[in-house]
């Protein structure tokens, strides 16, 4: 272990020892929550006019993507069922008068709705913790998901990348217009692929064009591989009761996850119970070439998430997150993680009432898995309670005692020095 890496070894330890205090290992620790989102205004006065123009909603404001980096919690807020209303779509959040407040980030400029150097809509990021390098979607596009309103498409969807230690922009990247549509892209959620010590590809989700982008930093390129059966809503996949109530969501290829070892991509529909496995050599190459079904999850989910051991998800009819034990499975099943059958299944955090849709998950340098539970099924359906009774957003954190796929992946993918 380097120096820094034993630096953080010791800040973790400490955190580990004042944020658990006695509580059992696996409970879930409620971090912060919400009735609807508060943001840290310049002032009360500013504040007061967003929303007498109509600039600031709340209720239509809802908190769906997550990561962490160095005890800084990263969220999202997507441009998703107005084209007003929702001023901040990437923010820290931040404690101010005890309450929890959405911090714009990098700033209030970057999130200028029809300024393309802006962000627009934003709902997934991933974060190197190797470089500290934060990689933004933006779909370019708002009002995506609205029966009400008609999308406006104002500009290309990109991938922003920013350097957290810093607070700066490093990169903007344009996709091109025939691979990530400018008038129907939905990119979902992001992972980050390591070849040689560096970030090289992005595959990302879109439940829209029911495709799997990839995009190659190294040369600029972009292509899209689809699988047709795989990544679109499951026969008989689409409904599940929550609570006694039935929803129908009928939405294809979602969650995405990547092995530790950079050798399979996982994904699976919103609608569906399957869980598939495509081997990162296909992706790069532009094919679908080796697709297979691994596992059948108890429920459908929105993220998954893999560790540098285990597969995360959440059970969306359950209000519950499990997790698949993959090397135990191999071992036990005598066979490669290209050919094992996910079978043993863990829960890690259930509440019916606290933790309804486990949207996105993220893993931290320190050994957390962190989750947001956001109602979506209420907030989609415009059943949301917003009068202060309920608590609709809630970030949750579990001690898993694992760390990120991307952890250390720059010593574990380096081409080592031939010696001879
Ligand atoms: C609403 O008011 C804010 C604060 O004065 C201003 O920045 C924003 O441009 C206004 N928006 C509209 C649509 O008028
Ligand atoms: C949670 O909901 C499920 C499904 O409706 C039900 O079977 C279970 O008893 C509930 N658990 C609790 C603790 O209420
Ligand atoms: C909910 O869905 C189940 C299974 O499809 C069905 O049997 C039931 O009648 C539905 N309930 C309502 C209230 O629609
Ligand atoms: C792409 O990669 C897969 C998996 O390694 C391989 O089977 C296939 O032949 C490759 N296709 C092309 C066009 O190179
Ligand atoms: C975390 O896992 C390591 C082995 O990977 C182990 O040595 C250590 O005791 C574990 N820490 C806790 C707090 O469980």
């Amino acid at each position: 272990m380097n120096w820094t890496g034993q630096l953080l070894s010791l800040v973790c330890l400490a955190l580990a020892y004042t944020k658990v205090d006695s509580r059992p290992r696996l409970d879930a620790l409620m971090v912060h929550e919400w009735t609807s989102v508060d943001i840290e205004w310049p002032s009360d006065a500013v504040k007061q006019e967003y929303i007498k123009n109509g600039s600031f909603v709340a209720e239509k404001n809802i908190i769906t993507g997550i990561k962490v980096y160095k005890n800084q919690i990263y969220v999202t807020i997507p441009r998703w069922r107005t084209l007003t209303g929702i001023p901040v779509t990437l923010a820290t959040v931040v404690q101010s008068d005890v309450r929890s407040k959405l911090r714009p980030y990098p700033d209030w400029t970057s999130q200028t709705v029809g300024d393309c150097q802006s962000l627009q809509n934003v709902q997934s990021m991933e974060i190197d913790p190797n470089s500290g390098l934060m990689y933004v979607l933006d779909t370019g596009r708002i009002g995506i998901l609205s029966d009400a309103v008609k999308p406006e498409n104002l500009c290309p969807a990109k991938i922003v990348v920013l350097d957290l230690n810093t607070n700066k922009q490093v990169a903007s990247y344009d996709m091109p217009a025939d691979v990530v549509s400018r008038d129907n892209n939905f990119m979902n959620d992001i992972v980050l692929d390591y070849v040689d010590g560096q970030v090289r590809y992005a595959y990302i989700t879109d439940v829209l064009e029911e495709v799997i982008h990839v995009f190659d930093f190294l040369t600029g390129a972009a292509w899209n591989v689809k699988d047709a059966d795989s990544m679109k809503a499951e026969a008989n996949g689409e409904d599940f009761i929550n609570n006694g109530v039935n929803y129908t969501f009928t939405v294809g290829v979602d969650g995405i996850a990547m092995s530790p070892d950079f050798d399979y991509v996982y994904y699976c529909p919103l609608a569906g119970y399957k869980l598939y496995q495509v081997p990162t050599s296909s992706l790069r190459n532009g094919s679908a070439q080796g697709v297979r079904p691994v596992g059948k999850k108890v429920s459908q989910s929105g993220g998954v998430i893999y560790s540098d051991k285990s597969f995360y998800y959440g059970a969306l009819a359950d209000n519950a997150v499990y997790s698949w034990d993959a090397q135990k499975d191999a071992r036990d099943q005598n066979v490669d993680i290209g050919h094992v059958k996910l079978t043993t299944e863990m829960l890690v955090a259930k509440n019916n009432q606290t933790m309804q849709w486990q949207d996105t998950f993220a893993v931290d340098e320190c050994g957390w898995l962190w989750f947001v539970s956001n109602r979506l099924q209420l907030f989609i359906t415009d059943t949301m309670d917003f009068s202060g009774r309920e608590i609709n957003m809630r970030i949750w954190k579990v001690f898993i005692n694992e760390t990120s796929y991307l952890q250390g992946a720059r010593e574990r993918t380096a081409i080592l020095p031939i010696i001879g």
